[in-house]
């Protein structure tokens, strides 16, 4: 079956420009640039026009985008099915546009089995939204004691692969059993995301980038907050140009500060992991995205109870507020063109999760495709999220930019057009 997507504003990272793709069992099988289909490609065109089963139009003025990729999210499955399940948040996935995500392992039990990895991973196939890929965690139910079975990994000839290897909110205290934990992800070159957030930030990420640095694995640092750890990136990436070190911003970060925390409660609805900072950090938080200190924006998606968070748990449900908020903040704002945000969306968690068959709109690349409209409005309304998880930091209110459908592997998942 073929999918012809007709003329859409084609805009990824490397390119923007009007065009048409077309897209077969998943793949994207061509792209045609609006000139190159009145000239050479004008037969080839024809032919996908004739065999088509489904013509989208984009009238030129409709953004095709590759899917958003996600390098941290809380699915919370197993063990948390009041805050959200695979579905749900697979769902709220797809409604923001994101076609791959990596799920964080503070679930009950802990994700440190490749069996229970492999489960999740086909149990979310299985519902055929989105491309899930679940961590495992360093160490045995995240206690900084044993290794879990990341170790095992070097081993396996076929079978589940994380993209990722992650102890989430909990630093591993020995440096020992980091160590060995790091090298293990070294032999396997998978990138470890450290969270930092136990400690002071900036402290913690030094730590973490010199444990890196011995080990020699990749190392992503999460959720960077501030200005004080956006220095001691950026020195590192200068000082040691070998060292495959990455990070991430949440929107929330980027976003708001800790004034919008007082305002939300600071010990309630405005309560995330790291905390909200100052409008210095956020700042600098900027500045790190444009000259690529910071590579990637990720939700950190945190989905709880209402109880919860009256309870003080910190964390907020961002995967279906990320798109809008973004679009209509930076690029409405002219802080950011279109290009660099499919970049830190899309281009850049591909290639660091090593992703070569994502995160562009190229010929041979995964279906993975959000369509938008920037001339219309999103409303953003909690109740109405897909996710069980309604706190969100940022306001009731119409956004600029709507997401009219995702495509993932070639399937249309989402469609509010
Ligand atoms: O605020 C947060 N909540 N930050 C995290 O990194 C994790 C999290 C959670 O799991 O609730």
């Amino acid at each position: 079956m073929i999918t012809l997507l007709d003329g859409f504003r084609i805009v990824d990272a490397t390119s923007n420009f009007i065009g048409h793709v077309v897209v077969e069992n998943g793949v994207i099988i061509d792209v045609i640039g609006l000139d190159e289909s009145l000239e050479d490609k004008k037969p080839l065109f024809s032919k996908y026009l004739m065999s088509a089963t489904q013509i989208i139009r984009g009238r030129g003025d409709l953004y095709l985008m590759p899917g958003f990729i996600d390098m941290h999210a809380h699915f919370r499955y197993p063990g948390f099915s009041e805050k959200e399940t695979l579905e749900s948040a697979s769902l709220a996935a797809a409604r923001g546009g994101w076609t791959t995500v990596v799920c964080m392992a503070n679930t009950n039990p802990v994700i440190d089995t490749i069996e229970l990895a492999a489960d999740i991973k086909c149990r979310s196939d299985a519902l055929r939204l989105i491309d899930l890929y679940p961590v495992l965690s360093l160490t045995k139910g995240m206690m900084g004691k044993e290794l879990s079975e990341i170790a095992l990994l070097k081993n396996q000839k076929a079978g589940y692969m994380p993209l990722l290897l992650s102890e989430d909110g909990k630093d591993i205290a020995d440096d020992e059993v980091f160590l060995s934990a790091l090298r293990c992800a070294a032999e396997l070159d998978i990138p470890v995301s450290c969270h930092c957030d136990l400690q002071n930030e900036a402290a913690a990420i030094q730590r973490a980038i010199n444990l890196g640095l011995k080990a020699g694995c990749p190392l992503h640092i999460a959720h960077v907050s501030t200005k004080e750890s956006v220095d001691i990136i950026e020195k590192t990436k200068w000082e040691h140009r070998e060292f495959a070190l990455t990070a991430e911003v949440t929107p929330h970060h980027l976003l708001l500060t800790n004034d919008d925390a007082l305002r939300l409660g600071e010990n309630t609805f405005g309560k995330v992991a790291p905390p909200l900072s100052s409008k210095k950090d956020r700042s600098a938080l900027l500045d790190a995205l444009d000259d690529d200190t910071i590579d990637v924006i990720a939700t950190d998606h945190a989905p709880h109870t209402q109880a919860d968070k009256e309870g003080g748990a910190p964390g907020f449900s961002g995967l279906e507020t990320a798109f809008p908020v973004l679009w209509d903040t930076l690029i409405d704002n002219d802080e950011f063109t279109e290009q660099s945000l499919s970049h830190y969306l899309s281009a850049a968690p591909a290639r660091i999760l090593g992703l070569d068959d994502r995160g562009l709109i190229r010929k041979g690349m995964r279906a993975d495709i959000v369509v938008l409209d920037p001339e219309k409005k999103t409303t953003i309304k909690f109740a109405d999220f897909y996710s069980r998880g309604k706190n969100s930091p940022f306001l009731e209110r119409d956004y600029n930019g709507k997401i009219l459908f995702t495509m993932a592997n070639g399937r249309i998942v989402e469609n509010g057009w």
